[in-house]
C-alpha cells in the first residue's frame, strides 16, 4: 500500500535496535532533522558483538539530544520478545510511527545459533505487529511501521542487478529464512488490520563504528571514540 510521506515533527517515534549501527544512525538523524520530535530507542544491548561499540553509540546520541532542548530522547533496555515490555511502552508512548530495526543479525551465526533467531526475528517482531495491530482502532493508530528486512532474502539469486520484482523463495539461511517472514506477517498484517508498513531489504550497510562482522566497514570505531 502507497502511503503518503509522514510529517514527523511533533511526532512519538519507537526505533527499536537503537544502540545498534543503523538504529543509532537513524536516532541521531531523526534527532537533527526533526524539531521537535520524540524518539524512544529499544534494545537489549546483547553482547553479540563487542557491547562497548553500542555504549559508545548511546553515548553519541546522548550528547546530541542534549543539544536538542525541544525534542526528547528516551532509551529503554529491553528485548522486543518480551511481551510485556512492548506492550507497556505502547501504552506508555502511544507511538506515531515505529522503525523495528531489532533484530539478530549475521548470515553464519544463525548457523550455530538458531534460537536467537527465531526469538528476536520471529517472535520479537510478532510482538511489534501485535502492539501496533492494537493500536488500530484506537484513537491514536500507528501511522506507519517501517521494519529492516535483508538483502539475504534473494538467496542464490543469479539475476543482476536484484529487483523487488524477483521471486525470493529460496533462503539459504536461518537468518534470511527469518527476514521473509517478517515480510510475510507484516504484508499479512497490513492487509488485515490496515497498518501501513514499509520493509527495507539493507544490503550491506556500513560506516564508521559499523558492526565488526561486517567486512566492509570503513573505519575503526576505537578511532573515532578516541578521535
Ligand atoms: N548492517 C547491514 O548491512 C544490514 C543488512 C541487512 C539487514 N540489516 C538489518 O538491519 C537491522 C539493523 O542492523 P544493524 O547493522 O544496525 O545491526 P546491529 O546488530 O548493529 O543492530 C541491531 C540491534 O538490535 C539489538 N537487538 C538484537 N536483538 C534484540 C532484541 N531481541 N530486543 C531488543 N534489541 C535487540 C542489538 O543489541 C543491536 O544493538 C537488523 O534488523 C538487520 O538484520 C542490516
Amino acid at each position: 500500500m502507497l502511503t503518503p510521506n509522514i510529517n514527523l515533527t511533533n511526532k512519538t517515534i519507537l526505533v527499536t535496535g537503537a544502540a545498534g549501527f543503523i538504529g543509532s544512525n537513524l536516532v541521531m538523524e531523526l534527532l537533527k532533522t526533526v524539531t521537535p520530535v520524540t524518539i524512544v530507542g529499544l534494545d537489549n544491548v546483547n553482547d553479540y558483538y563487542d557491547v562497548s561499540i553500542k555504549e559508545y553509540r548511546l553515548a553519541e546520541i546522548d550528547k546530541l539530544a542534549a543539544n536538542c532542548p525541544d525534542s526528547r530522547w528516551i532509551f529503554v533496555k529491553g528485548n522486543i520478545a518480551d511481551r510485556p515490555t512492548i506492550d507497556d511502552l505502547f501504552h506508555t508512548y502511544h507511538f506515531d510511527v515505529v522503525v523495528n530495526l531489532a533484530a539478530q543479525a549475521g548470515v553464519r551465526y544463525s548457523i550455530t545459533n538458531p534460537d536467537v533467531y527465531i526469538e528476536a526475528n520471529i517472535i520479537g517482531f510478532y510482538n511489534i505487529l501485535e502492539a501496533c495491530r492494537a493500536t488500530m482502532n484506537s484513537d491514536h493508530p500507528v501511522e506507519h511501521l517501517v521494519y529492516a528486512s535483508s538483502s539475504s532474502v534473494y538467496g542464490t539469486n543469479k539475476k543482476v542487478p536484484y529487483s523487488t520484482d524477483d521471486k525470493v523463495d529460496n533462503p539459504v539461511s536461518l537468518y534470511a529464512a527469518t527476514k521473509k517472514s517478517n515480510e510475510l506477517m507484516a504484508h499479512a498484517y497490513s492487509k488485515l488490520y490496515n497498518i501501513p508498513s514499509t520493509g527495507l531489504r539493507f544490503f550491506t550497510v556500513y560506516g564508521p563504528a559499523g558492526r565488526p562482522d561486517n567486512i566492509f566497514q570503513s573505519c575503526d570505531w576505537s578511532e573515532k571514540q578516541t578521535a
